[in-house]
């Protein structure tokens, strides 16, 4: 038989960033890649109080009746599950006083199948032929974006400005100067914490992202994948905010529940509406345990003081560990920095005018067995050339210890032997 794809299959076939990560990430986990540090994957680590409250709620759905029967044996409606939908509302009407109704809630089966949907709902050819985009105004941003978009040119992010930081640390910011919202962009998009970089736009960066949008009437997604309320993977005070063209996107997945499958996004109606449409027709339903699982924690707080005073805590400790090592492990290479950790499960380490791209680094460090991912790929959509965007990596830091201080000190290894310096 001929196989024959479509434009869209033939550039999904060719591969991806996202596909080559989650391979090599299945491989390591499923013992068929010889590996020594795995720290490439989003994989959430492990966090003991949070599994002990996941226990206790399924021993609790168990014992309550046919409760379990109706979480595996019924289809919700395409908008996810109507308790489930009045307990976020109410949380989050309760917690910030946003004016939130259950019509500005859409669950879908992940957080990353919800941005595919907007994306597509949003940007792409329009109705009257033009071409619209998602601006992404903070490059380098999530990998798992760069290929949601169904046109080939679905994105277009933009370069930021770089500060430089005392103890080897650096952070990017917005450059403003570049934002321009002209018909052409459909929507824009952040991360926050950013994946890959930790970085956490700051209350003032993300008001003028809302301000920007107002006066384009168009939407401002915020993906609070690592953020508040929860999982609140955050090491920095933040306020977040809300209005009427605003899409929050939150997830289970960080706070150790990633199988469950539970995105939940919290926008304006009629866009939540187009999503819970689009949902239905790619999965009819959403997968019910997530739902169930947290939402009496939604209802009585629990899930907010869970996520603080157990993940956050894990988190921030582990991320301290792995920079000490970091600066230990660098001590002779001034020229390497990582950037500023506030939030999120990973370090963003930077070597500056390294001689070879950061994509043949990963392949050197596969070698030895360690996994960590190119910078090259956060930088999609991007349309002048920087050099930077070969001299970064993404390492998790929220692997054991073990593990996490091997694969530095490969790192360093190689990374000195790149520079000609070891
Ligand atoms: C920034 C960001 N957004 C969205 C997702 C998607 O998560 P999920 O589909 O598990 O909710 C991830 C996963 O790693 C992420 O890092």
């Amino acid at each position: 038989m001929r196989q024959s794809l479509s434009e869209l299959g033939e550039r999904i076939a060719q591969g991806s960033g996202i596909l080559e990560l989650m391979d090599d990430l299945g491989k390591a986990l499923s013992g068929h890649l010889p590996v020594r540090a795995m720290m490439g994957g989003g994989n959430p680590a492990r966090v003991p109080a949070a599994e002990a409250v996941w226990r206790r709620r399924m021993e609790e759905i168990l014992a309550d009746g046919d409760a379990f029967e109706r979480m595996v044996g019924i289809y919700d409606t395409p908008q996810g599950q109507p308790a489930f939908i009045r307990a976020v509302a109410g949380f989050v009407r309760r917690r910030y006083g946003w004016e939130v109704t259950p019509d500005h809630i859409a669950v879908t089966n992940g957080s990353q199948h919800g941005f595919f949907c907007l994306f597509n709902l949003l940007a792409g050819a329009q109705s009257g032929g033009a071409l619209r985009r998602i601006l992404l105004p903070l490059a380098p941003e999530y990998i798992g974006y760069a290929d949601q978009g169904l046109h080939p040119d679905h994105f277009r992010s933009l370069r930021p400005t770089l500060e430089i930081l005392p103890d080897r640390q650096f952070k990017y910011h917005v450059d403003f100067s570049r934002l321009d919202l002209g018909p052409e962009v459909a929507a824009v998009c952040v991360s926050r914490p950013t994946n890959p970089t930790g970085n956490v736009l700051s209350d003032g960066e993300v008001a003028r992202l809302m301000e920007a949008t107002r006066a384009a009437d168009i939407p401002l997604l915020i993906d609070n994948a690592y953020g508040a309320p929860f999982p609140h993977i955050l090491f920095r005070d933040i306020e977040p905010d809300w209005d009427e063209h605003v899409v929050l996107g939150l997830s289970l997945s960080k706070l150790g529940l990633p199988t469950t499958r539970t995105g939940i996004f919290i926008g304006p109606p009629a866009l939540m509406k187009a999503l819970s449409g689009l949902n239905a027709v790619m999965s009819l339903a959403n997968g019910n345990l997530g739902q169930t699982l947290v939402a009496p924690l939604l209802e009585d707080g629990s899930l907010e003081r869970l996520s603080r005073e157990a993940v956050a805590p894990f988190y921030r400790e582990r991320s301290e560990r792995a920079r000490a090592w970091f600066l230990a492990a660098f001590a002779d290479l001034p020229q390497v920095r990582m950037h500023v950790c506030e939030g999120a499960m990973f370090h963003w380490y930077w070597f500056e005018g390294l001689p070879i791209t950061s994509r043949d680094l990963y392949e050197r460090l596969k070698r030895r067995g360690v996994l960590v991912v190119p910078g090259e790929y956060f930088f999609y959509g991007l349309e002048e050339d920087w050099p930077h965007r070969h001299e970064c990596i993404r390492v998790n830091y929220a692997m054991d210890s073990g593990t996490v201080r091997e694969g530095i000190a490969v790192i360093a290894e190689e990374v000195a032997r790149a520079y000609g310096a070891g």
